[in-house]
């Protein structure tokens, strides 16, 4: 695991200067550097919001936080960190808690793919869940003190459509992200009256990186009617999450969908599903990218 402090917090001696840090509030995102988290932080930044960016080390993310330093005139700072790493999540929350006020949590970073369960090497699939569950559940767990601190927080978790439905091919992805649906549904309701206000949301195909952008060609048309752009799904987001909605699923092909795998029954549904990733996994081979998303 290898983690970056970003030092300007630390190189300053002046303590007068942490605790301007500590009393102005910030919204932690992981994932940030690039697809939907730099988007997530691009719309935060437009609304003066001050940012904690997270991503893995040596992607962008110095650049990243100076840009919107400077074109935003907020205050913006750094931790790399790989978050599937044992202790990493202790030691970005130390970081986070011991310098900042922390009222905005966006757990966006995920990884996913497609590819035949049995020849899914164990790393592949330890990682997805490594990311996708744990990280996101520890560090809620550890920061929701932080967040409570606050007279009004929020925490935004990112699942995915494929939460709606089992699916063949990318068996450890859905799952990943109807826990993170099902998480954030029930803390959603434990957190009333706190607070703290929890919502997820539910994006379908974006074109992101680049593995998901061939990937998504390769699935046919039925997955390009939900095609939505991650700068569109960050904006419309952050403003169903500030007006207190805490389910997110954003356009009108999406809902439709939602709603399929809804009231249609899986002996139905799931051979559908089944064929376009079929069709994907038909195209490309099989995958054996931890880094694809979608
Ligand atoms: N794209 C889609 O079509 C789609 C659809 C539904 C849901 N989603 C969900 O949306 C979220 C964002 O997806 P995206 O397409 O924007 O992804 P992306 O473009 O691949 O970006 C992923 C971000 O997560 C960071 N990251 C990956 N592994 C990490 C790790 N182990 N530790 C710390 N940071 C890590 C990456 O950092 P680096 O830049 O340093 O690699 C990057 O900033 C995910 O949760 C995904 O499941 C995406």
């Amino acid at each position: 695991m290898t983690r970056k402090i970003n030092t300007s917090v630390y190189d300053d001696d002046d303590n007068k200067n942490k605790i301007t840090e500590a009393v102005s509030s910030f919204a932690l995102i992981t994932g940030a550097s690039k697809g939907l988290g730099k988007a997530f932080a691009i719309e935060l930044a437009k609304k003066k919001i001050n940012l904690l960016l997270v991503a893995l080390p040596d992607d962008g993310l110095p650049g990243l936080c100076e840009n919107l330093k400077e074109s935003y005139k907020i205050k913006c700072h750094y931790f790399e960190t790989d978050l599937t790493g044992k202790n990493s999540i202790e030691e970005l929350c130390n970081w986070a808690t011991g310098n900042f006020g922390i009222n905005i949590l966006i757990n966006n970073a995920g990884m996913g793919g497609s590819m035949e369960f049995e020849l899914a090497e164990a790393k592949y699939l330890d990682n997805i869940i490594s990311l996708n569950i744990r990280a996101l559940t520890l560090l809620t767990h550890r920061l929701l003190p932080e967040l409570k601190s606050h007279k009004q927080s929020y925490i935004l978790n990112v699942s995915s459509m494929a939460s709606f439905s089992p699916m063949a091919y990318k068996t450890i992805y859905s799952a990943s992200k109807v826990y993170i649906q099902y998480f954030t549904r029930g803390l959603f309701e434990e957190l009333k009256g706190t607070g703290v206000f929890v919502s997820v949301v539910h994006p379908g195909p974006m074109k992101t990186n680049i593995h998901v952008r061939e990937r998504i060609s390769k699935q046919g048309m039925f997955c390009k009617f939900g095609l939505l752009t991650p700068e569109y799904v960050a904006e419309k987001s952050l403003e169903k999450l500030f007006r207190y909605n805490s389910l997110i699923i954003l356009g009108w092909f999406n809902h439709l969908c939602w709603l399929a795998m809804k009231t249609v029954p899986l002996w139905i549904s799931l051979p559908v599903i089944t064929k376009i990733f079929k069709k994907e996994l038909a195209a490309t081979g099989t995958s054996k990218d931890c880094r694809e998303v979608v």
